[in-house]
Formats: structure tokens, C-alpha cells, sequence
């Protein structure tokens, strides 16, 4: 087992935001304010909330077990606590996993650095076709690259520092930023002319939308949105201290990511909706075209609000995306470090070397690329499949039956108790969580995906 010189988490502060952080990213921001649009208001929310204490919860808790007991990277946590059988390819694909989504996660990642900047420099105010202006970037051979190639660094600076002054201290200060962020934000765009319709929108529940394939998407959003999955948090785990509370930490990480999302609606909905004519759109038309529009409406009546609103949403953006980027980027440096005996700094050298090979594939698959197609997919859009569809969904239902049906339950108790010391309500709930619900529930996405 390796504990030497590995690092740890310094604080129980530590370990809820730099986990949080894992979660917290584009997923709650870009993400599910669309999927509540489209599918229900208020019944979408409530079904995604179901799923994630359900059913995330359970995969959370099951990486924290495997994470802080074996006290491993993914690959050497499955060869410590099950030495010689083939669960360790569940953890090689953590591995793969973690790579493959930051390659193409980097890619929006770098088109939200390069708003960033134009929204301080003004470059996105004034009266323009912000889809024009939104295709003419992605579509460039060299500049959605060097932004990209600039995010990758800031990432890789961040996980070379180490655990305790790199990832946990930059969770620290940025989390809070964040919150801080998110909740001003709110507060704006709750003030803007037409917000109420906006929340009306959001706030309305709309059961007849309520459909499997809406409950799919609820289920396949939770996974994404709290990193569980690809090892991304037994990762984590691993760096946990032996009185960290694994129940409580985990409650604690699924309520922020929660309330982040939650609240990511309450800034884009009422903006929408006082644009008149607005199309809440998906993806990258939400926050690159939408939002544009409605910063600049915003701005030509009070310039002031206008420009600060605009460009505190893509630093919120940038932050979220680069607290999650830093604990895909750590699923492989610690497997390079521990597996291969290299220092830290080289592990995540090599990690930024791989990405940013893969990552140029993905950001080319926009521009000149476009035409290269694997199974009908440009580069992006595959690797987004294959993590997003694929490898998070089976991750997951690998980790929880290792959990429930391979590990000493003992161990289980163990670790969820702290050797004992620690009353958690419920213990038994959260045990039959994980022995039944979390792998049947999510195996019935998995399939259903895989036949869509
Ligand atoms: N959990 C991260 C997100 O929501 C990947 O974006």
C-alpha cells in the first residue's frame, strides 16, 4: 500500500471544497439550466434531485470507500483491495476516462478564457450576430488552440503543486470566489426587467413533460455534474485523513453542487427571459450566443451592470471549469506518480502532454477537422460519448457492486464509521443505496443509452 509522501487534504474545509469543486464546473452552469428548460421546470429538478441522492450519492460514497481505504490512485487502489483480479480495469479506465474528458472539457473551457478576456476588454459589447461572432472563433485553425493550450497550463500548474498547496488551497480561495460569484449574479439577474416570467419559467412545474427519456437525462446529468464515476473522487479520497467523514462529506458535496445548479437557473433564466424574443437555446448557443445578447441588452441601458454581469458570469464559468478540470487532471498524475515511480511534477507533465495532443484533436474537430468522423462522431463529440455515456455510467456500476459485493463489509462499516467512532444515520438505507438501487438504476440508463 502507498502512503508514503503522497499528501494529504490539510482540513475537513479542504476536502468538502476541493471535492465540491470537482463537481461544481460547466455541467451546472452550461448545462443543466437547459436540460430544466426543455424538460419540465420545477418536475425536472425534483427528478434530478431524486437522482442524486439516490443515485449519485451512493457512487460518491462507494469512490470515497475504495479511495481513502486503499489509499491508492484508481488503478492501485483496485490492486490493493483486490490483488490479481480483473477489477482493476475499472480503474485503468478512471484513468482513461479522466484524460479523455479533459481533453475535450478543455476545449469549451478555452472558449470561455477567450470570453472572458473580450468581456474585460469590452469586445463583446455593442450591436453584433453573436452566432456570426461565436462561429467565426471555433471555427479558427489556431485561436480556440491557444486559449485551450493556456487553460490546459493553468490546470497543470495548479495539480503540479501538490495536494496541500496546490489542489486544496486553490479550492479554498476559489470555491468561496465562486459562491460569492453565483450568488450576486443571481441577485442581478433577479432585478432585470421580465425576470419574473423567467422564473415563472423555471420555477413552474410541468409533470406532462416528466417521460423516461427526461428521467434518463435527470440520471446522466447527476453523474456528470458530480464527477462520480471515472475515479475522479476516489482520487480524492485517497488524499482524505483517516477522521474525515465520509457520509457527511459526501452529503455536504452533492448540496453545493445542488444549490450551484439550482441557482445557475435563477442567473440564466430571468436574463433570458428579459431579452424579449429570446430562444433558450442548448450548449454553447446558452452561453455564448444567448447570454451575450442579453449582457449587451443589459449594458446599453446601465453599461455598468452590464459589463460587470457579463464578465463575472465567464470568470464564474472559469472557475468552475478549472476547480473540475484540476481533479481529472489528478485521476492520471497520481496514477503516473505511483505507478511509474516519476515525481509529481513529471506525472503532470505528461498528463498536459497527452491532452493537449488529444485536446488539439477535439478543438480541430470544430474547424478544420470537422470532416474526420469516427463512428459518425467528430473527434469532441466522440470523446464526450464515450466518458459521458459510456465510461461514467459503467464506472459507476462497477464501483458500487465492488463495494457491496466484493469488499469485506466490515471494511465498509469501517470506513463509513470511522473505525466505529462515528453514529451516521441511516447506515443501513445508504447500504442497500448501494448494494441495489445505484447499480439497477444506473445500469437501466446505461442500457437505454447505449440502445439510443
Ligand atoms: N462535474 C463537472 C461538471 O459538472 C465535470 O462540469
Amino acid at each position: 500500500m502507498q502512503t508514503t509522501g503522497r499528501g494529504n487534504f490539510g482540513s475537513r474545509l479542504g476536502v468538502i471544497l476541493a471535492s465540491a469543486g470537482s463537481a461544481v464546473g460547466l455541467g451546472n452552469i452550461w448545462r443543466f439550466p437547459t436540460e430544466v428548460g426543455r424538460n419540465g421546470g420545477a418536475a425536472f429538478i425534483l427528478v434530478y434531485l431524486c437522482c442524486v441522492f439516490l443515485l449519485a450519492l451512493p457512487v460518491m460514497i462507494s469512490e470515497f470507500i475504495v479511495g481513502r481505504s486503499s489509499r491508492s490512485n484508481t488503478v492501485g487502489a483496485y490492486r490493493t483491495l483486490a490483488p490479481g483480479k480483473p477489477w482493476v480495469v475499472a480503474g485503468f479506465m478512471g484513468v482513461l476516462g479522466g484524460i479523455l474528458v479533459l481533453s475535450f472539457y478543455s476545449v469549451v473551457a478555452g472558449w470561455t478564457l477567450h470570453y472572458t478576456i473580450q468581456s474585460f476588454g469590452l469586445k463583446l459589447m455593442g450591436n453584433q450576430d453573436f452566432g456570426e461572432v461565436f462561429n467565426t472563433f471555433v471555427t479558427n485553425p489556431w485561436k480556440p488552440l491557444v486559449y485551450q493550450f493556456v487553460f490546459l497550463l493553468l490546470t497543470h500548474f495548479v495539480v503540479a503543486r501538490g495536494v496541500e498547496s496546490g489542489i486544496e488551497r486553490f479550492s479554498k480561495v476559489m470555491m468561496p470566489v465562486l459562491l460569492v460569484i453565483i450568488l450576486l449574479l443571481s441577485c442581478f439577474s433577479l432585478t432585470l426587467p421580465g425576470a419574473r416570467d423567467g422564473l415563472a419559467f423555471l420555477l413552474k412545474p410541468d409533470f406532462s413533460k416528466v417521460t423516461t427519456k427526461v428521467v434518463l437525462s435527470a440520471m446522466g446529468q447527476a453523474f456528470f455534474s458530480l464527477s462520480v464515476g471515472i475515479g475522479c473522487l476516489a482520487t480524492y479520497a485517497s488524499y482524505f485523513k483517516r477522521e474525515t467523514r465520509l457520509v457527511n462529506s459526501a452529503l455536504s458535496v452533492c448540496a453545493i453542487d445542488s444549490m450551484v445548479a439550482i441557482l445557475s437557473g435563477f442567473i440564466i433564466f430571468p436574463a433570458a427571459f428579459s431579452v424579449a424574443g429570446v430562444q433558450v437555446d442548448s450548449g454553447p448557443g446558452l452561453v455564448y450566443i444567448t447570454l451575450p445578447h442579453v449582457f449587451n441588452m443589459v449594458f446599453e441601458n446601465i453599461p455598468f451592470i452590464g459589463y460587470l454581469f457579463s464578465g463575472l458570469f465567464y470568470i464564474l464559468l472559469l472557475l468552475a471549469a478549472l476547480t473540475s478540470t484540476i481533479s481529472m487532471h489528478e485521476i492520471a498524475t497520481a496514477f503516473f506518480r505511483e505507478n511509474y515511480k516519476l515525481s509529481r511534477r513529471v506525472s503532470a507533465t505528461v498528463v498536459t502532454l497527452i491532452c493537449l495532443l488529444l485536446g488539439t484533436a477535439c478543438c480541430l474537430s470544430f474547424g478544420p477537422w470537422s470532416e474526420v468522423k469516427i463512428w459518425g462522431m467528430g473527434f469532441f463529440d466522440l470523446f464526450d460519448f464515450l466518458t459521458a455515456k459510456f465510461m461514467m455510467p459503467l464506472g459507476g456500476i462497477l464501483i458500487t457492486m465492488f463495494v457491496e459485493w466484493y469488499l469485506d463489509r466490515k471494511l465498509v462499516v469501517d470506513e463509513l464509521t470511522n473505525g466505529g467512532t462515528l453514529k451516521v444515520r441511516g447506515l443501513s438505507f445508504l447500504l442497500f443505496l448501494v448494494r441495489w438501487v445505484a447499480p439497477i438504476g444506473v445500469g437501466i440508463v446505461f442500457l437505454n443509452e447505449l440502445a439510443g
